[in-house]
């Protein structure tokens, strides 16, 4: 079943072509060139931020962004100073802002829960992050990084270092660069943190190669790009198990000595302490310049989302199952019980189209 929308919803980049997300591309970077040409392209919109989990630049870029296109913003990032706090669920929350806004941006701590809002908002809603799952926005500014420091998005060697499990920045990246070609993962993790299976189904299935390592001194010589992470602390079952994992990575000079003379750092950032600040100095270092790029791509996004140029995604295009329940219990499904269940694939094995996660039926 196909539910196709009003609205250019953003919950997942790989719900569109590449051809917008070029697009996008494209746009920030004209308005980076000339951002008073855009100061009044969003006059009288209003941009509804709804944040349930911290953010420093994902939040404030976005309202920067709509600020500097002439629009305005409403708003929370703290749930217990909203109705929330009383128990509202997503569904009344989402609705009744999208009823005051034009554009929503939301974050949550849980897989899925952008989806499960834009079931009924009334205004088009973009994925700020929903738990573990999904960032793409944050994987547009690391595009935007790619396109405009390395000047191309094919034939990479891409190594992703830290939580390859609970990151989702590193989720929404590995879908978006396993669309163009040429490009080759080293996924830099401990045992426990590596990246989930569903994950490694989705590179595989792409048909490009990847290797998992664990040691990131040997695997730093032959990388183009090195896409650092912070140890998710808040996704940790107990303190103990975060602990165990804590400064298991931490980049620096000396290690920089061995990368390439032009390989790129990345990092979504907050750093904790997995980048040394040593590293800051070094031009490969682009983590500043990254969180930059966000507010240009951000603004571009809005400005297409608000023109709705493209088209809108199909938001749900799986079946329901009589009796089928999402095995994640990090998923939204197992969370606000009145979502509908939705399931992609045939036969024992289905994946919930909320969370991406597979279950056994
Ligand atoms: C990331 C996030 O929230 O997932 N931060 C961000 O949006 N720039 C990365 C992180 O918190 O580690």
């Amino acid at each position: 079943m196909k539910r196709f929308q009003k609205y250019i919803h953003l919950i997942d980049l790989n719900d569109y072509p590449v051809s917008w997300w070029k697009h996008l591309l494209e746009l920030a970077h004209e308005i980076r060139e000339d951002p008073s040409a855009y100061s009044e392209a969003c006059k009288g919109k209003i941009m509804g931020t709804l944040f349930y989990e911290p953010s420093t630049r994902t939040q404030m870029s976005f309202q920067t962004a709509m600020l500097r296109l002439g629009g305005t913003i409403i708003g929370f990032d703290n749930p217990a100073t909203s109705s929330v706090a009383k128990g509202e669920n997503i569904k009344d929350t989402t609705k009744i802002v999208s009823g005051y806004a034009d554009i929503m941006v939301m974050r949550h701590p849980t897989a899925g829960s952008v989806k499960a809002a834009a079931l009924t908002a009334e205004c088009p809603i973009i994925n700020a992050g929903d738990g573990g799952h999904l960032h793409p926005t944050q994987t547009l500014t690391d595009l935007m990084t790619l396109n405009e420091e390395k000047h191309t998005l094919e034939n990479l060697t891409i190594g992703l270092c830290g939580d390859l499990k609970n990151g989702r920045t590193v989720h929404s990246l590995i879908k978006a660069m396993s669309c163009f070609k040429g490009n080759k993962f080293v996924l830099i993790s401990t045992k426990e943190l590596a990246l989930p299976t569903y994950m490694k189904d989705i590179l595989s299935a792409s048909g490009h190669s990847f290797k998992e390592v664990t040691s990131l001194d040997h695997a730093i010589e032959e990388l183009d790009v090195l896409y650092m992470t912070r140890i998710q602390r808040e996704r940790f079952a107990s303190e103990e198990e975060y602990l165990a994992q804590k400064g298991c990575y931490i980049l620096d000079r000396e290690k920089m000595v061995r990368a390439k003379r032009d390989m790129i750092v990345l990092h979504p950032l907050p750093r904790v302490d997995e980048i040394a600040i040593e590293v800051d100095d070094d031009p490969r270092a682009k983590y500043f310049d990254q969180a930059k790029y966000g507010m240009y791509i951000r603004m571009a996004l809005i400005l297409t989302v608000l023109r709705c140029d493209g088209l809108p995604a199909p938001l749900i295009v799986g079946r329901t199952i009589p009796k089928a329940k999402c095995s994640n219990p990090k998923c939204i499904t197992n969370q606000e019980l009145y979502l509908p269940l939705y399931f992609t694939g045939s036969g024992d094995t289905v994946t919930c189209e909320y969370c991406d996660e597979r279950t056994l039926l």
